[in-house]
C-alpha cells in the first residue's frame, strides 16, 4: 500500500498524462493532466473501461502479460481539435504495476500531414502541364507531323505549358528561399517609395496589356525601413499583378502608402501600403485561407492566368521575416484590398538607399 502511495505521488508530480494499473487491471493512480485527458471518475476503474481504443487497450495487455515496454496510438482531443498520442507502457516491478504515458505529438503529426500534402499539390501541379506536354509532343511526332498550321498552333500552347512549369518551380524555389530566412531580419535600409515607383513602372505594361490603369498614390517622399528590397519588390509585384489579373479590365488599380507612428496592428510606428482593385472581390470564406500555398479562389480562372497559387504564400513568409502584416479586405462585387503592414523606425533617414532598380 505504501508503495501504491508513492507511486500516486510519483505520478502527480509527472508532467505528461500518467496512470498506473494494477496487477487486478484497475487503474490505481492518475495525475490531473490524465484526468483532464480522459475524464474524471477513471480512478479505480478497469483499465479498459478508461482507454477503450482496440489498439491501446491491446498494447496495455500484451505488457500486462509479458512486462515488456511497449508504445501505442491514442487519438483524443475533442470536435474542436483532435489530438495524436505517443503512449507509453511500462512496468514498474517494485510497484507490480504498468505505468501508462500520454505524449501529445499532435504538431508532429501535423506536420508530416502537411509535407505529404505539399508534395501531393507540387505533384500534381506539376503534372497538369506534364501530360499536356506529352500529349502534344505524342500528336506532332504522329498525326500532325505534316501540319504546317497545327505545328505552330501546338508549338504555341507547349510553350505556354513549359511556361507554367517554369514560373511553378521558380515560385517553389522562391517559397523555400523565403521561408529558410524568415528567422534572419533584414538589416539594410531601403527606401519603400523607391521600390514601389520601380515596381508599378516594371508592372505598367502588363497593366495596359490588361486595359488596367495603375494609380500610384504614394506621393514621392522617400520612406525609410530595414529591408530586402528584393523582397519587398517581390510582394508588391505580386499583389499589383493579382489586382491587374484579377480586378478585370477598364478598371483602376490604386496604390497608396500611408505612415503612422502608432499603427494598430504593430502597436508602433508603421507604414501601410494598400492595393485597391475594382473586380469583383473575393468571398469571406477564401479570405483566412488565401496565403495557404496553392490556394485558389477561383482555382479556374487561376490556373487560366497563369498563376501557380504560391504568389500569396511568398508574400506572407516575407512579410513575416520584416516582422509586417497583410490583411486583405474585400466583398464580393465589390473589389479587394490587399494592406502591407511595414514596422518603421521612428525617425530613419533614407539617404544611404540605393534605387533597386538599375
Ligand atoms: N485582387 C484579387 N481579386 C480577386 N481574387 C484574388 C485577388 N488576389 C488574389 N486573389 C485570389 O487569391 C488566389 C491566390 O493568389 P496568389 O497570388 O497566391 O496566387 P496566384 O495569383 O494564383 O498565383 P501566382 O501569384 O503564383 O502567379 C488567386 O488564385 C485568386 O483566386
Ligand atoms: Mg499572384
Amino acid at each position: 500500500m505504501a508503495d501504491t502511495a508513492f507511486l500516486a505521488s510519483v505520478i502527480a508530480a509527472l508532467p505528461l498524462p500518467t496512470l498506473a494499473i494494477d496487477r487486478n487491471e484497475r487503474i490505481i493512480a492518475l495525475n490531473d493532466s490524465a484526468v483532464e485527458l480522459l475524464g474524471s471518475g477513471a480512478y479505480g476503474r478497469h483499465f479498459v473501461t478508461v482507454l477503450r481504443q482496440p489498439t491501446l487497450v491491446d498494447a496495455v495487455e500484451q505488457t500486462l502479460a509479458d512486462g515488456k515496454a511497449r508504445k501505442a496510438q491514442y487519438l483524443g482531443g475533442d470536435a474542436a481539435r483532435e489530438q495524436t498520442f505517443t503512449v507509453n507502457l511500462s512496468r514498474i516491478a517494485a510497484a507490480d504495476a504498468l505505468l501508462v504515458s500520454f505524449q501529445d505529438v499532435t504538431s508532429e503529426a501535423e506536420a508530416g500531414q502537411m509535407r505529404r500534402d505539399f508534395v501531393a499539390n507540387v505533384s500534381h501541379e506539376l503534372r497538369t502541364p506534364l501530360t499536356a506536354l506529352m500529349g502534344f509532343i505524342e500528336t506532332l511526332s504522329g498525326p500532325a507531323r505534316d501540319d504546317a498550321a497545327a505545328r505552330d498552333r501546338f508549338l504555341a500552347i507547349m510553350a505556354g505549358e513549359a511556361g507554367r512549369m517554369n514560373r511553378l518551380v521558380g515560385d517553389l524555389l522562391s517559397l523555400s528561399r523565403v521561408e529558410g530566412e524568415e528567422r534572419v531580419k533584414p538589416d539594410t535600409r531601403v527606401d519603400l517609395t523607391a521600390i514601389l515607383r520601380s515596381t508599378v513602372r516594371n508592372l505598367n505594361p502588363l497593366a495596359v496589356d490588361n486595359d488596367v490603369t495603375l494609380v500610384p498614390e504614394f506621393g514621392s517622399d522617400p520612406l525609410a525601413l530595414l529591408g530586402d528590397a528584393d523582397q519587398l519588390q517581390q510582394v508588391f509585384t505580386n499583389l499589383i499583378e493579382n489586382a491587374i489579373k484579377y480586378g478585370g479590365p477598364d478598371q483602376k488599380v490604386i496604390v497608396t502608402a500611408e505612415t503612422s507612428l502608432r499603427d494598430p496592428a504593430l502597436r508602433g510606428p508603421g507604414v501601410r501600403i494598400i492595393v485597391t482593385d475594382h473586380g469583383p472581390g473575393i468571398d469571406a470564406q477564401h479570405l483566412p485561407r488565401l496565403t495557404e500555398r496553392f490556394y485558389r479562389a477561383d482555382s479556374h480562372r487561376s490556373r487560366a492566368l497563369g498563376g501557380t497559387g504560391l504568389g500569396l504564400a511568398i508574400v506572407k513568409h516575407i512579410l513575416n521575416r520584416h516582422r509586417g502584416r497583410l490583411k486583405i479586405i474585400s466583398e464580393p462585387g465589390k473589389g479587394a484590398s490587399f494592406i502591407v503592414i511595414l514596422p518603421m523606425d521612428a525617425g530613419q533617414k533614407s539617404e544611404e538607399t540605393p534605387d533597386p532598380t538599375p
